[in-house]
């Protein structure tokens, strides 16, 4: 073959704010449609034709999501040339950069409709389309506009254009963002890119609740899954009757058990990776360490907010002062449907009834079990009983 010796490389630039399945299927395709020897993903710093939407992720972040995203693809590399670069980033720029990276290599730009029914304004078009070939890239929604915008480009300039229709998946980076805020979206995110987008809460996501399950379940021993189902049914329940945010409520209690599973020395060893501070009892009982390494899992994975973490952190101990929410995933961890011991029908009547004399009737409860296993009271459940008696007398 004649040109067999000639690199054939796709360049597929954009802001990818996310990237999503829609991009890596395109990149996918093209390699496969052009024989690609290489295709790569180049983050824009500043596109010249748009300006980011104000809760955009950073340009670094950009990036490390498209890392994330094309982990393990064949042929497709990510490239920080225009953010290295600076400023506006020009296509052109770009290009003649990569001609010295790669001399002598055949460039082919993937545009979808934005990119190419606006490329006639770009700087240096002319140059452009004399060192470039063109891969059309169309959503189902847009086909008829990006072919009729292909077809002038054909004519206008002479610019090879091929196209790498994908049709299944329909979804913009924009429509994308709005979804995350619904705890949707997650279909049209690779796996470690979503889980990236929850950790750092970017674009006012709202983790879906079926990831989060199956998160926390992956966590949990099998013999503790029932107990964290009941108290997440049981925390919403107490939400809706006490007119706390049934979303907190349902997050916190998902993960409020997520490092019971894990031996004291695994806990004292998130305890220093956190920063936790620990008093002598707590050092000492594993069972009371689960509740403050849970906290931090749950913002620093989960990227919880920190009404949720506090609720996740006091629920072995309590303290004084509890927040609705607090209170709430205590007496749930307490009652939830799988629980069964005396006294425990009177607790879960008086949950619904008196929140507060239920809680009380809870850390009672606790100190008492405690005493019994032989182990010294935690001073908040004491403190948290006293500041309950004083409130429910006033
Ligand atoms: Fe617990
Ligand atoms: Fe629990």
């Amino acid at each position: 073959m004649a040109f067999s010796k000639t690199e054939k490389i796709g360049l597929f630039g954009g802001t990818f704010n996310p990237v999503h399945i829609g991009h890596t299927e395109a990149a996918r395709l093209a390699v496969e449609r052009l024989g690609l020897d290489k295709l790569i993903f180049i983050p824009t710093l500043n596109p010249p034709h748009k300006e980011l939407p104000e809760s955009s992720a950073s340009a670094e972040t950009r990036l490390e999501m498209l890392k994330l995203a094309s982990k393990g693809m064949e042929s497709v590399e990510v490239s920080d040339i225009e953010i290295s670069r600076g400023g506006i980033s020009y296509t052109a720029d770009t290009i003649k950069e990569l001609q010295k990276l790669y001399p002598g290599a055949e460039f082919w730009l993937l545009m979808g409709n934005d990119m190419l029914c606006t490329f006639e304004s770009w700087r240096s078009i002319d140059w452009l389309v004399k060192n470039i070939s063109i891969c059309a890239l169309s959503r189902h929604s847009d086909k008829s506009d990006i072919e009729l915008c292909a077809k002038n480009l054909e004519e206008k300039y002479g610019v090879e254009i091929v196209f790498a229709h994908n049709s299944a998946i329909d979804i913009s980076s924009s429509q994308l963002r709005q979804l995350l805020k619904q705890r949707e979206g997650r279909e049209y995110l690779n796996e470690d890119v979503y889980a990236f987008i929850v950790k750092n809460r970017l674009y006012g996501v709202k983790p879906d609740f079926d990831w989060l399950r199956e998160k926390a379940t992956a966590m949990l021993s099998a013999s503790r899954t029932p107990h964290v189902l009941g108290c997440e049914q049981e925390a919403v329940s107490l939400a809706a009757r006490w007119g706390a945010d049934e979303d907190d409520a349902r997050s916190a209690a998902i993960l409020h058990d997520i490092t019971k599973k894990l031996t004291l020395n695994e806990q004292l060893i998130l305890c220093k990776k956190y920063d936790i501070m620990t008093d002598t009892a707590e050092s000492s009982n594993v069972k009371l360490l689960h509740s403050k390494t849970g906290a931090a899992i749950a913002r620093d994975i989960f990227g919880m907010p920190e009404q949720v973490c506090d609720a996740i952190k006091w629920h072995t101990t309590g303290r004084p002062g509890m927040s609705l929410l607090e209170r709430i995933i205590y007496i749930a961890d307490y009652i939830e449907p799988g629980r069964n011991f005396p006294g425990v029908d009177v607790l879960r009547r008086t949950a619904y009834t008196d929140l507060d004399k239920a809680v009380l009737m809870g850390l009672e409860m606790s100190i008492e079990s405690v005493k019994e296993e032989g182990q010294i009271p935690h001073p908040n459940t004491l403190l948290a009983i006293e500041y309950l008696k004083r409130s429910i007398k006033a």
